[in-house]
């Protein structure tokens, strides 16, 4: 399959690809890891000129990093690096904490500088908003990491608008990152606030994670797959969003394309309509997926496929994030907002 051709964009200070690689599943939250598979995959993605990594301290506790960090450290160059801290997992899911005291900010960054094996991480993101200290706290402590060279842009995940706000007033942020797909719209209540303060859109799970492709048996995976205990995967709510993925499924083969692509090619025609940039990190642990999903940007969907995907958000049932899950909201604790 020829490639398209990856365009890039910028993201603050730093230029990164419009597709970048989503690693979390190369570790965690979808079954097994293969570590051959994934350097492979990894590899793969950067011949392409998918060379945006997204990573995690928790991915794996620490794995995803250091398999990140061997898959690059012969072509460093040619990669941009992003990693997230913030969500302390150290006393057990259920009790986890969303941190960003400025001493945690410094240790958790030298410990994933270390584990990737890198002197300097391209686009440093705080997982979650603090539940103990203020947003301000922990993005003054990020921009030390700037001064001192270790981070070159910064971002935030899954912040609200007036986090958003507040953040880049103590330095500017490069990247808000938030779950965004076909069936996942919630940050566009934040997305006018990033128009104005030139912020991108990095948009995690895209594929609805994989629901959206219409290739996950949903009955048939695996206890230590998160989406085996996901709302939005199980029960009737499963059963209902069936309906989701056969509009897009439908819409695919009207256009001789994958659902994976349709998915791909929807988000980024919001770009425009939101006003920001949109990046994608869609995640794969297989190396032929690389090439399809890049095929996602030469997709034009016409004014008919459009219109048929718009409603889908509005159809989706069941929440995100299941109880416990270690990305979903933090159960009631006090909160400095
Ligand atoms: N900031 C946050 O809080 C946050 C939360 C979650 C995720 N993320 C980041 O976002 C990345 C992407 O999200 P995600 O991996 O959760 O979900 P996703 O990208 O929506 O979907 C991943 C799933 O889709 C499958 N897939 C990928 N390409 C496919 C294709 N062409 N055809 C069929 N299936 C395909 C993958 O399986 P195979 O491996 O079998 O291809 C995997 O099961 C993550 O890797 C992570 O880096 C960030």
């Amino acid at each position: 399959m020829r490639s398209a051709i990856v365009r890039s964009h910028r993201l603050g200070d730093i230029e990164v690809p419009v597709m970048g690689l989503g690693c979390m599943g190369m570790s965690e939250h979808y079954g097994g890891a293969d570590w051959d598979r994934s350097i492979a995959t990894i590899h793969e993605a950067i011949e392409q000129g998918v060379s945006l990594l997204d990573t995690a301290d928790i991915y794996g506790s620490g794995h995803n990093e250091v398999l990140a960090g061997r898959a690059i450290h012969d072509r460093r160059d040619r990669v941009r690096l992003a990693t997230k801290f913030g969500i302390d997992r150290s006393g057990g899911d259920a009790n986890r904490r969303f941190r960003g005291e400025a001493a945690y900010v410094q240790r958790c960054c030298e410990a994933s500088l270390l584990r990737l094996g890198v002197d300097v991480i391209d686009l440093y993101y705080l997982h979650r908003p603090p539940q103990d200290v203020a947003i301000e706290e922990t993005v003054a402590a990020m921009a030390e990491l700037v001064s001192q060279g270790k981070v070159r842009a910064l971002g935030l995940s899954e912040v609200s608008a007036a986090e958003l706000r507040r953040a880049h007033a103590v330095h500017p942020i490069a990247a808000v990152q938030s779950e965004y797909s076909l069936w996942t719209r919630d940050v566009e209540q934040v997305t006018p606030v990033m128009a104005e303060l030139g912020v991108g859109l990095v948009a995690y799970a895209p594929l609805g994670r994989g629901f959206l492709t219409g290739t996950i048996d949903r009955t048939k995976l695996a206890p230590t797959d998160f989406r085996s205990r996901n709302p939005r995967f199980q029960g009737e709510a499963g059963d209902a969003n069936e309906g989701i993925a056969e509009v897009v499924r439908a819409v695919a083969q009207r256009l001789g394309a994958k659902p994976a692509q349709v998915a791909l090619a929807w988000t980024y025609a919001q770009a425009e309509r939101l006003g920001t940039s949109v990046t994608t990190i869609p995640g794969t642990t297989r190396p032929e997926r690389i090439g399809e999903n890049l095929a996602a940007l030469d997709l034009v969907l016409d004014e008919q496929a459009l219109s048929e995907l718009a409603p889908l958000g509005e159809r989706v049932s069941g929440e995100r994030y299941g109880p416990g899950s270690v990305g979903g909201p933090r159960p009631a604790a006090p909160s400095v907002r």
